[in-house]
């Protein structure tokens, strides 16, 4: 039987998009039912919905046909997935909150399915406290959100973060959520990229990493079915589809995110964490003629890596750790599983040309065994890294 697909439309300008997402869910063979909000039929008629859906679009908790026919207890559970696309600030808030005076809160609160939502509202909207809050909240309770991307806004001259996930986007993380791969249902994290550190307004401390293995990483896991975290310093990449992914800048700021993806069944860290950040950073720029050159003290950055490691109920099943290496690659990755006091290290000579390039030669590496794998491309190496994590969490073996 297909999949099926609970689509809640809010009141936003980027409902539009989402009769769009309608045609692309279906275009996967997706049956898709849809939930209109009143605000949203301002935006986008039921009939145009209903249209594209086959059957009527459901608007009203009170509606008596409905809720003696369908009713929203059975919306709410008769489906694989709620989207809920645009998800409005209002949208949010409500489900934060736990309110249900209308038809789409009400299922939201009744459902027993997964959640994902698109948000998309005015960027100041976006960056409120409250908003900030709500999002945390729907976080911590599971659901998974996508996007708002950056860009122009609806409103002339406007740009920020806060313009809805494209349809093909959200597609995609409905149709990972959706997969039947081993990982389905487990919770990974991963890290990826370089961390800037500041030493004022506009220098940094940064270092070379691109972000490609943590990217595939994340990439793979998600193909596997696993709800994937993805949080990332400075790079140039887009987003693998399905994952979420958590922009950060600081060490600090990293860690932060990552203990915020707790709980986890699988944490691998491929971020080339800056060691080091400036002791003080500036508020203001140091100019050039103040007082000479000069000095730079610097302090210990938080070790990621070793602090979701640490023993405790909140650690992740399985804790992966990277070890860029340019002698004694085994030996010294071996003290670093105990230094550190995670489960596996992929170790990797980075002698030659890793950092940036597109191939990498690993060696995995657990307390009581090693095996070194032939150089590949890096999304090989995540192929075969997310199938060696699917074993060990106990899954059934990919498939082909
Ligand atoms: O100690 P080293 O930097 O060689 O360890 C590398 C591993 O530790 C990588 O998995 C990296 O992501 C992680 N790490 C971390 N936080 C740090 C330093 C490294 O998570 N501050």
């Amino acid at each position: 039987m297909s999949k099926r697909v609970l689509l809640i439309i809010g009141g936003g300008i980027a409902a539009y998009k989402s009769l769009e997402l309608i045609r692309r869910l279906k275009e996967r063979g997706l049956a898709v039912r849809v939930v209109m909000t009143e605000a949203a039929q301002r935006f986008v008629t039921t009939l145009a919905a209903g249209a594209l859906v086959g059957e009527p679009v459901f608007t009203d908790l009170f509606d008596q046909a409905h809720e003696f026919d369908v009713g929203h207890i059975r919306l709410a559970r008769e489906c694989d997935l709620i989207i809920v696309a645009p998800a409005t600030a209002d949208l949010m808030a409500k489900r934060a909150n736990g309110l249900a005076n209308d038809l789409a809160s009400a299922v939201l609160l009744a459902t027993d399915k997964p959640v994902l939502m698109a948000p998309a509202m005015n960027p100041h909207m976006w960056s409120n406290a409250a908003t900030r809050r709500n999002f945390a909240t729907l976080q911590a309770d599971g659901i998974r959100l996508i996007g708002p991307n950056a860009g122009e806004m609806a409103e002339r001259g406007e740009s920020g973060v806060g313009r809805m996930a494209e349809p093909e986007e959200i597609r995609d993380t409905a149709i990972a959520f959706l997969s039947d791969g081993p990982l389905k249902g487990k919770r990974a994290l991963v890290t990826a990229g370089p961390t800037i550190e500041a030493i004022d307004p506009v220098r940094f401390l940064s270092n070379r990493s691109s972000g490609k293995q943590g990217y595939a990483i994340a990439a793979a896991l998600a193909e596997l079915g696993a709800d994937v975290t993805l949080v990332s310093g400075p790079t140039n990449l887009a987003a693998p589809a399905g994952v979420t992914r958590v922009n950060v800048e600081s060490a600090r700021d990293m860690l932060e995110a990552s203990e915020a993806a707790l709980p986890l069944d699988v944490a691998v860290m491929v971020a080339a964490v800056a060691d080091w950040r400036p002791t003080q950073e500036a508020q203001t720029k140091i100019k050039k003629d103040a007082a000479g050159i000069p000095a730079i003290a610097l302090q210990e950055n938080p070790d990621i890596l070793a602090t979701l490691s640490k023993p405790g109920k909140k650690r992740p099943k399985l804790v992966v750790g990277f070890a860029a290496e340019t002698d004694h690659v085994e030996e010294h990755a071996r003290a670093k599983i105990a230094k550190k006091g995670c489960d596996w290290i992929v170790a990797n000579d980075v002698s030659g040309d890793v950092m940036g390039g597109a191939e990498n030669a690993v060696i995995l590496i657990s307390k009581d065994k090693s095996e070194a794998w032939p150089r590949m491309a890096k999304e090989a190496v995540a192929r075969k890294l997310a199938a060696e994590i699917a074993k060990s969490l106990g899954a059934k073996a990919p498939r082909k």
